[in-house]
């Protein structure tokens, strides 16, 4: 053959495989709203960057008619390309292929670009929209994603890992993005399930559709799963696109540091006046964080699961920080246990990918009763404790108003390795809040009162309890806060603490690893 010959076979080869499992089913995949498993790629790395591998692999199945049809590829796109210039690892499935079933060497395509990218240092992005084990290929489909598992741990922790659900994810299959950062779903064309509606109604006699089961909106708001519910897949892809650039590349490095033209000594005169003078009254902690990062700009997590903590992430002077905040507005700021895993999961990313963390603090506490005591309260605040404990990366902490009993202790405490701890002069830190210690120091006393004399009694204790004990000035007596700032101030003095932070060390005992109460 020709040297021209060939050349137009290995186009023809290449236009085969780029056409996926064919025009009309890539016509169905766009009627349903979704876009193809290359059309992604393209919105995700920088234009032209793309360098894609195994474009000519094909299964080995020779069972159930496989035989006879194979398409290049094999129903996933994977490679490497750039996003904002740095390099990532990535893979696309293919609905039009098998409906983007997971074969053995599918697999091994995926589990050879995760090996490149441990060795590179560099983050993996998985594109999912598949139906799950190749049911032609059977336990060589389940050993493939077996061992797409073991890649994800190893990598947990060393290379940051996102996972985008842009169709069915079920099953077995739901476990690698499981495993890694951060999942970002579409809304109603994406779903999450191990087991679908039809084996939910055989066993529980459940009615559930697709979208209550595993859709979105429920995965963000109510399981926590997902860490973005997004629009359509363009919003998706663009995400994740910020998502990462508060990320470091690896572990050994840090996250890449912005241009800054916000003036670091902006004063907020509005943060003077933004804690309500009745302490039960709430305010939107967003509001005090829109204030003092860079430009306003704050890539909030988890948005609509447990709304009473806030994380995400933002810059300080154009270095990247985790924000964690207590939400008055939602349930007083309480810590329950949704809360408390939020948070701890965010720390624990942070702190593996060298990225600071800022805390706010207003929390009332711990949420009692009996619903959260079976649910493992202890565990779950355990939880948060442990990151904040465990976490080496620079930790500063602001206490803008609450901060009582253990959850003052919890909230990046000083007591936690806190590295420089602020509180506004609004700030309340105490045992616990004025009218449960009334009640506890003066049970005998109220319970010999009638109802009038006891309204009197506590309105006078508090008062006298709140002057006390509910300021700042306590904890800072004692060195547990470094200083009282003024709230309009706090960008300026975050931005102090970090700079003074920057080269920051500290260390864990020596061990394989710890015991986090799981
Ligand atoms: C092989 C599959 C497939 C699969 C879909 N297809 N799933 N082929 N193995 N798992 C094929 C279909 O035969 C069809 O081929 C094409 O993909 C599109 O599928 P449709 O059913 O036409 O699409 P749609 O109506 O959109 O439904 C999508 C779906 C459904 C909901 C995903 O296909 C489905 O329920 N599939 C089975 C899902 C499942 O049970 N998977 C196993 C889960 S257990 P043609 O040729 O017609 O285009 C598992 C274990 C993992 O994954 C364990 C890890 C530990």
């Amino acid at each position: 053959m020709a040297i021209e010959d060939k050349i137009k076979e290995l186009l023809e080869k290449r236009i085969e495989a780029r056409m996926g499992g064919g025009e009309k089913r890539i016509a169905s995949q766009h009627a349903k709203g979704k876009l193809t498993a290359r059309e992604r790629l393209d919105l995700l790395l920088d234009e032209g960057s793309f360098e894609e591998f195994d474009m000519f692999v094909s299964h080995r199945c020779i069972d159930f008619g496989l035989e006879n049809e194979a398409y290049l590829s094999d129903g996933v796109v994977t490679g490497y390309g750039t996003i904002d210039g740095r390099l990532v690892y990535v893979f696309s499935q293919d609905f039009t292929v098998f409906g983007g079933s997971l074969s053995e060497m599918y697999a091994a395509k995926i589990c050879k670009i995760m090996d490149m990218a441990m060795k590179a240092g560099a983050p993996v992005i998985g594109l999912n929209d598949s139906g799950g084990a190749r049911i032609q290929e059977g336990v060589k489909s389940l050993g493939g994603y077996a061992e797409i598992f073991q890649r994800n741990i190893l990598a947990s922790g060393v290379i940051p890992q996102i996972s985008g659900i842009f169709g069915p994810c079920a099953g077995g299959a739901v476990y690698s993005p499981a495993i890694t950062d951060f999942i970002l779903m579409t809304k109603d064309t994406s779903y999450m399930f191990v087991t679908g509606p039809k084996v939910v109604k055989s066993v529980t006699n459940e009615d559930v559709t697709t979208e209550e089961l595993g859709g979105a909106s429920i995965h963000n708001a109510k399981s926590g799963v997902s860490h973005f519910a997004c629009e359509d897949d363009e919003e998706q892809i663009m995400i994740m696109r910020k998502l990462l650039s508060y990320m470091p590349q690896n572990n050994l490095e840090d996250p890449p540091r912005m241009d800054c033209e916000d003036p670091i000594d902006r004063l907020e005169d509005g943060l003077n006046d933004i804690i309500p003078e009745h302490p039960n009254k709430p305010y939107d902690v967003k509001d005090v964080i829109h204030a003092i990062v860079d430009y306003g700009e704050f890539l909030e997590v988890q948005r609509n699961f447990a709304p009473n903590m806030i994380v995400g992430f933002a810059r300080f002077d154009g270095q990247s920080v985790g924000l964690v905040a207590n939400q008055p507005s939602y349930l007083a700021g309480v810590l329950d246990i949704s809360a408390s895993r939020k948070a701890a999961r965010f720390i624990r990313f942070c702190d593996a990918f060298n990225i600071p963390i800022v805390t706010l603090v207003d929390v009332p506490g711990f949420l009692p009763g009996t619903a959260q005591e079976y649910g493992g309260i202890i565990i779950h605040g355990a939880k948060l404790l442990y990151a904040y404990g465990e976490a080496t990366v620079p930790k500063v902490t602001v206490i803008l108003r609450k901060a009582y009993g253990g959850a003052y202790d919890v909230m990046g405490s000083k007591h936690l390795r806190g590295d420089i701890n602020y509180a506004w002069p609004t700030a309340e830190i105490a045992v616990m809040g004025p009218r449960g210690a009334i009640e506890v120091l003066y049970s005998r006393e109220l319970s010999k009162k009638d109802a009038e004399a006891r309204a009197q009694f506590i309105g006078m204790m508090e008062e006298e309890y709140r002057n006390k004990f509910a300021t700042p000035y306590v904890a800072a007596k004692y060195g547990y806060i470094d200083d009282v700032i003024e709230p309009r101030n706090s960008r300026f003095r975050i931005i102090r603490a970090l700079r003074s932070l920057s080269t920051k060390r500290d260390s864990l005992p020596m061990k394989k690893h710890g015991n986090i109460p799981l």
